[in-house]
């Protein structure tokens, strides 16, 4: 009787072994492309040097706010995600020539990206921050008269740092392809001053002891989703979007991510 029972037993584990092999196995092949040649993963890229919404940890994971809200979003669509780190001046390219699906890269909805992507509903807004260092005499914007600004390249914060450079006071700008060096730049003052989201420019202020002051100047447009022109997902992604509003995900994101302005 225990024979039998224990035989039974195996036979069922085996099979139940076997079941998932196979299953996972086709899950696999349909995670590349389905039936109907539709895609199963959507590929999404970001400029992991953006903390609180994009970086890495110790792993070399990606984590933060952009992250989590790409992984409900291709959850919901029932899509695996696949997470490519890019510089920030690319993604707007690589949208174009549609070598991805997606950017959720803190990326701000403007007028001027909208020539040549299309972008989901605002789903966070943070104004612009200009950090010093803590002992800085800079703290206003007509300080900044003859200092080096940094900003990240391909930014509102590059476009926005020309416009007060030719309207209010002239400064040396230096633009470099990456956040996190521009923390570094300013750390070893090869910058006087550097200009950035204001949520982002928070944690490191916070973080590396700096100093900073609120650009009044900015009002800039919340950030978004963006994809390639005339993609399907947009549509989509505005009604998940819509949902995590109204089911409060999209405030858990923020309270887990974000702190209040
Ligand atoms: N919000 C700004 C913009 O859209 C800066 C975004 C930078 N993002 C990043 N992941 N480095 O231009």
């Amino acid at each position: 009787m225990l024979k039998k029972w224990s035989l039974v037993g195996t036979i069922t584990i085996s099979a139940m072994l076997l079941g998932a092999c196979g299953g996972e196995s086709s899950k696999n092949e349909d995670a590349n492309s389905s039936n109907n040649g539709e895609k199963k993963v959507i590929e999404m890229a970001t400029s992991a040097d953006f903390p609180p919404f994009e970086s890495r940890d110790v792993e070399g994971n990606f984590e933060g706010f952009d992250i989590d809200l790409a992984n409900y979003i291709a959850d919901e669509l029932g899509y695996e995600l696949k997470i490519q780190d890019m510089k920030f001046d690319g993604l707007i390219g690589a949208l174009q020539t549609e070598r991805i699906d997606m950017v959720l890269s803190g990326m701000s909805a403007t007028d001027k990206r909208k020539e040549n992507v299309d972008f989901s509903t605002e789903y966070n807004h943070s104004g612009e921050m200009f950090i010093t260092l803590k002992d800085s005499d800079i703290k206003t914007i007509e300080d900044l008269k003859g200092k080096s600004l940094g900003v990240q390249l391909g930014t509102i914060q590059e476009d926005g740092a020309k416009k007060i450079q030719k309207e209010t006071v002239d400064f040396e700008m230096k633009a470099v392809d990456n956040s996190n060096v521009l923390i570094q730049e300013l750390l070893s003052k090869k910058i006087d001053v550097a200009y950035m989201d204001k949520a982002v420019a928070q944690g490191y202020i916070e973080e590396q002891g700096l100093a900073g002051f609120d650009d009044p100047t900015s009002s800039s447009p919340g950030m978004a989703v963006a994809f390639p022109k005339g993609s399907e997902l947009v549509d989509q992604v505005n009604e998940i979007l819509k949902e995590a509003e109204e089911s409060g995900k999209l405030q858990e994101l923020k309270d887990k991510w974000l702190k209040e302005e």
